[in-house]
């Protein structure tokens, strides 16, 4: 059975870069706090009319399919993982499949937040292993500055999150020192609630009872979205910081050891760890308890935010592109996030 390799990775991160002095203008909060916080100084987001989580998708795609000696026409299927689609549906796969004027392809959107690159990386890689395609495009990306509370009254979230796109074609590998070695996913729905936005959804009386008494005689279809839910903001992210950062702290480095002991390897051996970045803190952890070194492991939060589905391709390719990876190195992916879903990858460059 062949192996799945990354035959090409590219990035996409919009022009405009918005530093954490330029957010003091919307709410009360101030650089030293969200660097303490989190370890970021700046986000880009995405110009407001012009680009869409496709179009920057689409960006990083075009330089993924170049690298990977191949073009649009030959992909044979894209899973495209995003929590902030252009549209609630249909999702982004057949925007991309659209825009890129490729063949009557499958197109697969995967929703797994901060985990959905691998997700979709994990579903690609046993398409390739099947023999079932030999071309896969797998895209994450976000548009999060769409849809964030720039009001003090969001500002434990808004500041963390940034935009960009980041993707991969696969393709099947004979080679022995080469390719995705494994793939570890998992969820536990526990706490789905306490990192979520709940709105626009099926679900009533469950957050902001109140809001919903008012439609008990009403069509089902007036749940979806109501003015009540806007004007107590219901219609944003929510998070529990605190919750999400003791839960990820244990995750990741959990997934990370499963992945390296599935493959009789150690914490020492990895190469470049490329950790979601969802926080610096939680990265710095993460680094200690499993005893690496700063070179071992790839940040850059700092410039870009929790870019969710992106960050990971987003930092692969960049360590890439430094010229951080060879050819044969051992390198780890891992993510946790909402759901909560968590997820590694171990391969061979
Ligand atoms: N600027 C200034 N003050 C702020 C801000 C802000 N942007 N946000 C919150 N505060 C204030 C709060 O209002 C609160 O004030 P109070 O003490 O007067 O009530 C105070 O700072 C502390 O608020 P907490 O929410 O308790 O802040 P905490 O120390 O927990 O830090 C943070 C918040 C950074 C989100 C932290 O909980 C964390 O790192 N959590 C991990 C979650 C994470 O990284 N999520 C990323 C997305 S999920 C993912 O990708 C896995």
């Amino acid at each position: 059975m062949p192996r799945s390799k990354i035959a090409g990775i590219g990035k996409y991160i919009p022009e405009r870069t918005v530093t954490n002095q330029d957010l003091t203008q919307y709410m009360e909060t101030s650089d030293e706090w969200i660097q303490e916080r989190t370890g970021i100084k700046e986000r880009h987001y995405a110009h407001r009319t012009d680009e869409t989580t496709t179009t920057m998708g689409v960006e990083a795609a075009k330089i993924a399919i170049e690298r990977a000696g191949t073009t649009a026409e030959e992909i044979d299927f894209i899973v495209f993982a995003t929590l902030s689609p252009d549209y609630y549906f249909p999702g982004c796969g057949v925007m991309l499949q659209r825009a890129l004027k490729m063949k009557e392809i499958g197109a697969l959107d995967v929703r797994n937040q901060c985990s959905g690159f691998l997700y979709a990386l994990s579903v690609a890689d046993q398409f390739i292993k099947t023999g079932m395609y030999k071309n896969i495009l797998v895209v994450g990306s976000e548009k999060h500055s769409f849809g964030l509370d720039f009001s003090t009254r969001g500002r434990n979230i808004s500041v963390i999150f940034g935009d960009g796109a980041g993707a991969v074609v696969l393709q099947p590998t004979d080679e022995k020192d080469q390719g995705i070695l494994s793939t570890h996913l998992h969820s536990d729905g526990e706490s789905a609630e306490i990192l979520a936005m709940y709105n626009p959804g099926t679900h009533a009386n469950h957050w902001g009872t109140k809001d919903y008494a008012d439609f008990d005689d009403a069509p089902i279809a007036q749940m979806f979205m109501s003015h009540a839910m806007i004007d107590n903001a219901q219609n944003f992210p929510y998070m529990d910081g605190q919750a999400v950062f003791k839960k990820a702290v244990v995750k990741f480095p959990e997934v990370i050891m499963e992945a390296l002991q599935a493959n009789g390897y150690q914490a020492s051996d990895i190469h470049m760890l490329i950790p979601h970045q969802a926080n610096l803190r939680i990265s710095q952890f993460v680094q200690h308890k499993l005893k690496l070194s700063d070179e071992q492991v790839y940040n850059n939060i700092q410039h870009y935010g929790n870019t969710t589905a992106a960050s990971v391709p987003i930092a692969l390719c960049e360590a890439w592109e430094k010229g951080l990876i060879s050819r044969g190195d051992l390198v780890c992916l891992a993510a946790f996030g909402s759901g909560f879903t968590w997820a590694s990858a171990l391969l061979k460059w």
